[in-house]
């Protein structure tokens, strides 16, 4: 029989404590400098680990997975600024696709975010685990609290306006933050569906870094809990 095992990652011990703490039944492995924690959560056989901040440790985290835990299926759970100016901290975007806003190939006139190779600049999240998402998110947050569409990644923590303004011109992210577009990038590689899931912790403005460590943990235990919701129902 196929066993299915759902990767659930996180950037930050923050993003995946209560995930841990509520699994049954954990086996915990290293792999380069990566814990990985496989087990049970809501029922479901999962591998849970922290990837670190970043691109790069994103990809190396999610190619890990899928490698070496036979993922069929991956879940980023975690916090980034607002981009959208309607959307306040702790309010929830899930992710309808994902672009890298950093990756830039414009002087070979390649549009900004362009991936050498790719045809388009977003990256779709799966259709199925986004309505699950969503559906697991309002029944926790409301539906005012709750958002689709667009998250911009990049190798930058964004805390100032002039770059808010532009990452939503640009791109019309709702939200930015670190890692996701890398695990989609990876995910998309294998033919794995994806979806990510992020709590605004800052407004990504000139107060971002006050507002991030201020709504850090309740942002991420949001996120984490919506992603134990989702799991009962996949
Ligand atoms: N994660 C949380 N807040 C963020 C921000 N302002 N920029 C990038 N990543 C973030």
């Amino acid at each position: 029989m196929f066993l299915e095992r759902i990767a659930i990652i996180g950037a930050l011990d923050a993003e995946i404590e209560i995930l841990l703490k509520a699994m049954q039944e954990t086996k915990k492995s290293t792999i380069g400098r990566t814990v990985f924690f496989q087990g049970k959560l809501s029922g479901k056989n999962v591998v849970v680990f922290k990837c670190g901040v970043g691109k790069v440790n994103a990809a190396i985290g999610s190619n890990t997975a899928i490698l070496k835990f036979d993922v069929s299926k991956i879940i980023f759970t975690g916090i980034a600024g607002a981009i959208d100016k309607n959307l306040n901290i702790l309010d929830l975007v899930i992710s309808t696709d994902l672009v890298q806003h950093d990756f830039d190939l414009t002087g070979f006139g390649c549009p900004l975010g362009l991936i050498d190779g790719e045809k388009s600049i977003k990256f779709k999240a799966d259709e199925t685990l986004v309505k699950i998402a969503y559906d697991s998110a309002i029944k926790i947050l409301g539906k005012n609290k709750v958002t689709l569409g667009t998250i911009a990644t990049g190798d930058q923590f964004v805390a100032n306006k002039k770059q808010v303004d532009f990452i939503g011109d640009t791109f019309g992210a709702k939200a930015t933050e670190m890692e996701g577009a890398a695990v989609a990038q990876v995910a998309l590689n294998y033919n794995l569906p994806f979806v990510v899931l992020r709590a605004m912790s800052d407004k990504a403005d000139g107060s971002a870094h006050m507002d991030y460590n201020e709504f850090k943990p309740l942002a991420a235990e949001h996120s984490a809990k919506i992603v134990m919701s989702m799991l009962e129902t996949l």
